[in-house]
């Protein structure tokens, strides 16, 4: 599953890096409290790693990042300014994409169809046809497998290349920040481990502010810059990775490795 790296492709996001931060995050569901007052702050350009256990509040975090899930209190600043509270499509148009948990690929569209689907934030419908096509060729470069089964439906490709076609599909809508929930779900060990390897040299090479949320907190320190864990909605600990990573208690409790 090679990932190729487009001499220059990317180098440069047409906004530069973006910052995003998250301050006093109250939020939640009904009677639910998912969020309680967290506050993150995502490594420009970097991978920043949110962990903990099975309802911890991660998803929840991304969702409130990307507008589907409105805050109760506290901001969520992009480059300083205030975002909370904005709708999905605004946070899209403002270089947001989020790739749910689970999300798929629609299995009965080819490859290029689907690829085609990330365009869809791109401001109104001026885009011009060289640009889209322009898009796709970064894609295919970088994604060879995909380029080689474009004109294949998305339902014959292995689980592994769905991922990357999700993830491919995501950067085709020109993101300043990518937001990963759980890419390495339900993949084999090996074809996790590829996937994270793409993930970080995504990250590496565009520039583009990567939040990963991963329950496998091992594999996503290992790539990340910075990770932060939750427990119950709490931001419990919060470091560059490596020091997450050697906490032998931290691991013990709440990282399960
Ligand atoms: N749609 C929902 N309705 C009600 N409660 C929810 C919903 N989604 C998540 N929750 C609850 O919010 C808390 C945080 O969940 P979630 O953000 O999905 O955690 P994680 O992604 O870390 O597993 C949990 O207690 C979960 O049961
Ligand atoms: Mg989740």
């Amino acid at each position: 599953m090679a990932v190729n790296s487009p001499a220059g492709a990317r180098a440069a996001q047409p906004h530069g890096a973006a910052s995003l931060a998250v301050e006093d995050l109250v939020a939640g569901y009904g009677d639910v409290l998912a969020l309680d007052r967290v506050t993150i702050s995502a490594t420009a350009a970097g991978i920043t790693a949110v962990l903990g256990a099975n309802g911890a509040g991660k998803t929840t975090l991304l969702r409130a990042i990307s507008g589907m899930v409105r805050p109760r209190r506290g901001r969520i600043l992009l480059n300083g300014a205030n975002q909370a509270g904005r709708s999905p499509e605004d946070m899209a148009r403002a270089g947001i994409t989020h790739v749910p948990e689970g999300h798929g690929v629609i299995a009965e569209l080819t490859v290029e169809e689907n690829l085609r689907l990330g365009m869809m934030s791109w401001p109104g419908m001026t885009s011009r046809r060289a640009d889209r096509a322009a898009a796709l060729a970064e894609a295919y470069e970088r994604f060879r497998v995909l380029a080689d089964r474009r004109r294949k439906l998305a339902a014959s490709l292995s689980g592994g290349e769905r991922q990357m076609l999700v993830i491919a599909r995501a950067l085709v809508a020109r993101p300043r920040v990518l937001l990963l929930d759980e890419p390495s779900l339900g993949l084999a060990p090996r074809v996790m481990t590829q996937v994270m390897d793409m993930v970080m040299r995504l990250s590496k090479e565009s520039g583009i502010t990567t939040v990963l949320v991963e329950q496998n907190a091992r594999a996503a320190l290992a790539i990340a810059d910075h990770g932060v864990v939750l427990n119950v909605g709490r931001v419990v600990a919060a470091a560059d990775a490596r020091t997450l990573a050697a906490d032998v208690a931290l691991r013990h409790h709440y990282l399960g490795f």
